[in-house]
């Protein structure tokens, strides 16, 4: 069994371990009633002392994730959720590099009647209409769109139409500075795999967005998460702990962030791109929320403020356009992006023309007005959910409205159980993102994320009045 160690890491060797096969238990990869390895074929597979698997599995243990029994071996008690793969017997022992991304892959939702999980749109409010309408002129007029490769880098025209939109964001680039991704997420790992490497330090907001989390601890990166308050991630604490451990990269989400919905302010920003300056390093400005503020728009992103290339700027079109086109900008400049433009091709040798062009006359012509259109269609829905949040919430629920952004990041009384209470809401057919996936693993979080625009208005008034009756009865039923 594979497990990527950080030797000289600020997490003991124990505990790495320990989370890894936990990842494996909870996603459902190492079924219920499965026998770990030995204390001493796992010490010896993984170059470490028997004590130290010995902790790691004590530490399983305890979190009643595995059951050892004297001269029989551990066990798997958990993973109920997941069912079994006849047959896969040797699969599941081969060895894999994503020891995360398992865990948000396998929760599935598909049955689920309220998806409150998802920091997405209703397609009611999206502009699927005319984009379809858009492809299927593209499919029948322009078939040889598809007989071609396009240019790694993406679609010129569309290229420059995203520099137009960046440049009205401040940030002042030419088209061959911006890249075409498939979707944000893309972006993220492509500087990943191209910048980040094992034990390579990423700092990240504390709580901060699950797939990026994914990619990361998938380069086996070492991932600080620094505290956020009101005025999102604090530099102060962040420059402290880069004395210790000088950062790699350092990612960020600085407006309507996912999942607290926090907005970093001006000062934030100047001070995070004075500290990337000074320890030679990127940041990762992952910015898909801002256009989809309230009252105010967020303030300016940090790449506008950006001289010498240290922000990789990366624009998502999903949580504004279409998630299913999977369209994505990415600024950077230099040697920094001529990298990123090579680890594109060696993903995917580009995005599709087709999504490209389709997506490409309405962000140049419609989307400034049907921004303004959507961001007032989801403070609306805001300030309903917001609404029954007051009337339904039970007491010790709170939640900082968002000022922008999909969702609601409610934090619930300390010593809740937000596994019990998932699997709970799921059997009434309700879903949530439960806090603890925006860390690394360790914390126990007692926050749980619920997005009020992926459903219909109707659906997400009944689901949420539905969810928070059953919160009041779960804790009530704790207390
Ligand atoms: C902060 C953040 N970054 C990136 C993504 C991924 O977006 P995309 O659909 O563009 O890949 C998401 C999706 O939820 C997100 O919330």
């Amino acid at each position: 069994m594979h497990i990527e160690l950080i030797r000289n890491g600020r997490k003991s060797l124990p505990l790495q371990i320990c989370e890894a096969l936990g990842y494996r238990i909870s996603s459902g990869l190492l079924e219920r009633g499965v026998r770990l390895p030995s204390v001493r074929s796992l010490a010896v597979t993984l170059k470490v002392s028997q004590v130290t698997v010995s902790k790691a599995y004590a530490e399983l243990e305890r979190r009643g994730l595995i059951n050892c029994e004297q001269g029989l071996g551990c066990f798997v008690t958990e993973s109920e959720e997941k069912k079994g793969h006849e047959g896969d017997g040797w699969s599941r022992q081969y060895s894999d590099y994503l020891p995360r991304a398992q865990l948000w892959r396998n929760f599935d939702y598909s049955e689920v009647a309220y998806p409150f999980h998802l920091a997405a749109i209703h397609a009611d409010l999206l502009p699927i209409g005319h984009i379809g309408g858009q492809m299927a002129a593209l499919v029948t007029e322009q078939p040889e769109l598809m007989a071609t490769y396009g240019n790694f880098q993406g679609d010129l025209e569309l290229r420059d139409i995203m520099r137009a939109h960046l440049q009205e964001r401040g940030i002042r680039l030419s088209s061959s500075n911006v890249m075409i991704t498939s979707g944000a997420q893309q972006g993220i790992d492509l500087v990943a795999r191209t910048f980040v490497g094992p034990g390579d330090t990423v700092y990240l907001e504390a709580p901060s967005y699950t797939g990026a989390i994914d990619v990361f601890a998938g380069r086996g990166a070492e991932m600080i998460f620094v505290p956020m308050d009101e005025e999102g991630m604090r530099v102060d604490i962040l420059t402290k702990l880069c004395d210790q451990r000088p950062p790699k990269l350092i990612y960020t989400n600085p407006s309507f962030q996912n999942p607290s919905g926090i907005t970093m302010s001006m000062a934030r920003r100047q001070r995070l791109l004075e500290l990337a300056r000074s320890y030679r390093c990127l940041i990762v400005e992952d910015d898909p929320f801002s256009d989809l503020y309230f009252r105010m728009p967020p303030p300016p992103s940090i790449k506008s403020m950006d001289s010498e290339g240290h922000v990789v700027y990366i624009k998502s079109f999903s949580k504004v356009l279409a998630p299913g086109c999977r369209i994505a900008c990415v600024a950077a400049e230099g040697n920094i992006l001529s990298r990123l433009i090579a680890a594109k091709s060696a993903s995917d040798l580009g995005s599709p023309l087709l999504t490209q062009r389709a997506v490409l006359p309405f962000i140049s012509k419609k989307y400034k007005a049907y921004a303004g259109q959507l961001r007032t269609s989801l403070r609306n829905r805001m300030e309903k959910a917001a609404k029954l949040l007051k009337q339904y919430a039970p007491s010790g629920v709170n939640c900082v409205l968002p000022e922008g952004g999909l969702s609601l990041w409610l934090e619930l009384p300390a010593g809740s159980d937000i596994m019990e209470l998932h699997a709970l809401a799921k059997q009434n057919s309700i879903s949530f993102l439960p806090g603890d996936v925006c860390y690394s693993g360790e914390e126990q979080s007692t926050h749980i994320r619920l997005c009020y625009s992926q459903m219909s208005e109707a659906d997400m008034e009944q689901g949420l009045m539905l969810f928070l009756r059953l919160l009041s009865g779960f804790l009530e039923q704790k207390d």
